[in-house]
């Protein structure tokens, strides 16, 4: 039973920035729930070998802020499938760079790519998402420098609290098909994004030693955690959940 809860069996799901990270744990996890899986990025060869890697996917080349690669994903899926029950907009990326080293290609290139790209993955996919008629999860990878901006990520920041807000507007112009929207906000979680931060201190390992010890929990986030997360929202779980802000941090925000 409480396996039922959890099934994705039937489902049909979209994971953006899927080759490597966090993405590619959470289309292994909705995978292993049962869901048909297209993972897609723009890596032409790490994408295809992470699909080879979970049974049920596949690999499909998407960049997330070009908006005719988008129509391009949502017909092959509608062709293939005729639904889309779950889409994961996780793709980003997060140079650092205070407000004053920051100039204005670095400010537009993170909102292009972190920001324009949830606009226009939920715009695109919501169409084929109604036509099922039962209902939908659209998850969107937030920050929690959404909620707690860092000064070294000015533009990061800034990013991840616009993700914040358009996963709000989003779920309440979608409830009435049933179609729910919810951010997900991680901490540090261990994948090359974090590994380049660490790198920019000059010594990655003990910089990754402090964040460990600085965690309430004692460790920075795994892909897993925060995949686990994103699961219990796709399914029928959270039926109920809309318009969250789902914080996985190990408790570094409290
Ligand atoms: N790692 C962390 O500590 C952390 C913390 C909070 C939030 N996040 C968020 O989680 C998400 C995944 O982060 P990660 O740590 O796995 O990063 P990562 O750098 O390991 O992976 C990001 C993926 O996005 C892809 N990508 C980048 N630009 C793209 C584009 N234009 N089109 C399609 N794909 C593109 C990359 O190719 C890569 O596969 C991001 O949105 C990130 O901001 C990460």
């Amino acid at each position: 039973m409480m396996a039922d809860l959890f099934s994705l069996d039937g489902k049909v799901a979209l994971v953006t920035g899927a080759a490597r990270g966090i993405g590619r744990e959470i289309a292994a996890r909705l995978a292993q729930a049962g869901a048909q899986v297209l993972l897609s990025d723009v890596e032409p060869q790490l994408g295809p070998e992470a699909a080879a890697a979970i049974a049920g996917s596949a690999y499909h080349n998407l960049d997330v802020t070009v908006q005719a690669q988008w129509e391009d994903i949502i017909q092959t899926i509608g062709d293939q499938h005729g639904r889309l029950d779950i889409l994961v907009n996780n793709a980003g990326i997060s140079p650092a760079g205070n407000i004053e080293q920051s100039n204005l290609d670095l400010w537009r290139r993170v909102q292009t790519i972190n920001v324009e790209s949830v606009f226009l993955g939920c715009r695109t996919a919501l169409p084929l998402m109604r036509q099922s008629g039962d209902g939908g999860s659209i998850i969107n990878l937030s920050s929690i420098q959404a909620l707690r901006p860092a000064a070294e990520l000015a533009a990061y920041s800034a990013s991840k609290a616009a993700v914040r807000a358009l996963t709000k507007s989003v779920a309440l112009h979608a409830a009435k098909d049933r179609i729910r929207c919810n951010s997900v906000h991680p901490g540090g979680v261990h994948t090359r994004m974090l590994d380049d931060f660490a790198a920019l201190t000059g010594d990655a390992e003990a910089a990754l030693v402090r964040l460990n010890a600085a965690n309430p929990l004692g460790r920075v986030g795994r892909p897993l955690d925060i995949a686990n997360g994103v699961l219990y929202l796709a399914s029928d779980l959270s039926a109920w959940v809309t318009g969250l802000e789902l914080v996985i941090d190990g408790g570094s925000t409290l």
